[in-house]
């Protein structure tokens, strides 16, 4: 098989031919300077060979359920760390994690009857964008930590060089991921779908106490009504689907894994299900839309308070021009205290210009904020309070909120505020693990579930 250039800046300039190269030609932001490029090439060439993470059915089949998301048939629940990093490539966090998603959808299909598509942020979710490229401590500043998958966190010169073979361990770090992932799902793991297998001690302190211990005592009678009825374990009766996901920031990587497949037309991302843009590289003529415009997968972009309906419009000219099902969905982050004035308008302007669209909300990453201490947390109220915002301006606009994303953990660490346990800034410092943002520990994660349910069930009675 030929070398490809990927330094090469000769691509072809027609618009009208996609190469997964062609984002060389745009300005792309967020991305690390590689000091020794002939390394860099080496790199990406063999990263080119190993073998895909994903393939291309799964994709397809992703994008036919995203479809059917999109006509209110299926629901959608995104969730994982704001970044993973290599050490946390380990069996309990990874376990304990994909527990706490299998739990959260059983709550959701439970509640909101309709069958959930599960994508975990994780399998490749190494790179980061940063607010700045520098970082400065007392006298020295040095190049920012962008994720494990570019640079190293330890504030020294030698660790914060972007290095190439990074990118190697990534992509292995993310095949064990994978692999584990898949082999729990196919064993009997899925037997954690048994409420009597989870840990509700939590539920005793919330003020809604009795509500969800009913709505656990429902679903475990559920679980056992379907057993009964076809004499097969609940995971025997359906095979569960599990989805990869991550910010497609690195394009090196992006490009290196993007792959044709024997009888199948177009370029597949092969190193996720479905990759998506983050609010910081978002520019309709930037590179990141560029390289995302020309792969078959299904894809999503974060849409922050300061997007105006034209750039929405802008990006579906470029991103989904064929107007496919299930191509693209919008996250939208604005924050509790912004959604209700930022949303409507980009509800109205889509739905009168007819066009085919995913609505999903990203409830952390507009309500990130410090505490005295100098934590970044989140209150739990605030992400709740915009998700029950967003159910509610997705009804009054005649639109649907098609699915929710968040960063959580399987692991019981103390970084967002409240929940039933209502945990106070102070207690932030006994357990906070995260590098990067503020994730919901298993506890809060379930109670996002319950309240969800909660929320849309009230909703129904109205
Ligand atoms: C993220 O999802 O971790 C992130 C950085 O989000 P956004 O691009 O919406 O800020
Ligand atoms: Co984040």
């Amino acid at each position: 098989m030929s070398q490809i250039d990927r330094n090469s800046q000769t691509v072809d300039t027609d618009d009208t031919v996609w190469t997964p190269q062609n984002w060389r030609l745009r300005q792309a932001l967020q991305m690390p300077v590689y000091p020794d490029s002939a390394a860099l090439e080496t790199t990406l060439n063999e990263l080119h060979q190993l073998p895909p993470l994903v393939t291309s059915w799964e994709v397809l089949s992703l994008k036919q359920q995203l479809a059917e998301a999109q006509e209110g048939r299926r629901f959608v629940l995104q969730g994982g760390d704001c970044a993973e990093n290599f050490a946390d490539c380990e069996s309990s966090i990874i376990s304990n994690r994909l527990k706490v998603l299998l739990q959260m959808s059983l709550v959701l299909i439970y509640g909101l009857r309709l069958p959930v598509i599960r994508i975990g942020r994780f399998a490749g979710q190494y790179a980061k964008p940063r607010s700045s490229d520098t970082e400065t401590r007392g006298e020295v500043t040095l190049p920012s930590y962008r994720g494990d998958i570019i640079n190293r966190p330890e504030f020294t010169a030698q660790a914060r060089i972007p290095d190439p073979q990074l990118m190697i361990t990534a992509h292995s770090r993310s095949s064990m991921t994978m692999n584990f992932v898949r082999a729990l799902i196919d064993g009997g793991f899925a037997d954690l779908r048994h409420p009597e297998y989870w840990s509700l001690r939590w539920v005793d302190y919330s003020t809604r106490a009795s509500e969800y211990q009913q709505m656990v005592a429902s679903i475990g009678d559920a679980v056992r009504f379907m057993e009964a009825l076809s004499g097969e374990h609940m995971h025997n009766l359906n095979r569960i689907d599990f989805y990869t996901s991550h910010e497609a920031l690195l394009l090196p990587y992006e490009e290196a894994v993007t792959r044709q497949v024997p009888r199948q037309s177009g370029w597949f991302n092969l190193g996720t299900h479905f990759p998506w843009i983050g609010m910081r590289t978002a520019a309709v003529d930037g590179a990141h839309v560029e390289y995302l415009r020309g792969v078959v997968n299904p894809i999503a972009v974060k849409v922050g308070p300061s997007v105006q309906p034209d750039q929405l419009l802008r990006l579906i000219d470029v991103l989904n021009p064929e107007d496919e099902p299930g191509r693209l969905t919008f996250i939208h982050r604005m924050g509790a205290t912004q959604i209700a004035e930022k949303l409507p308008p980009l509800l109205d302007a889509i739905r009168s210009d007819g066009r085919r669209v995913l609505w999903m909300c990203d409830a952390m990453h507009g309500n990130t904020e410090s505490t005295r201490n100098g934590y970044k947390t989140r209150r739990f109220s605030n992400i709740l309070g915009e998700l029950e915002q967003a159910f509610d301006l997705h009804a009054a606009a005649g639109t649907r909120l098609g699915g929710v994303h968040l960063e959580l953990t399987g692991e019981d660490v103390t970084e967002c505020t409240g929940g039933a346990r209502d945990l106070k800034d102070m207690d932030l410092e006994r357990a906070y693990r995260s590098t990067v943002d503020p994730r919901l520990n298993y506890e809060q994660s379930l109670e996002i579930a319950m309240a969800i349910v909660r929320k849309q069930s009230s909703a129904t009675i109205r």
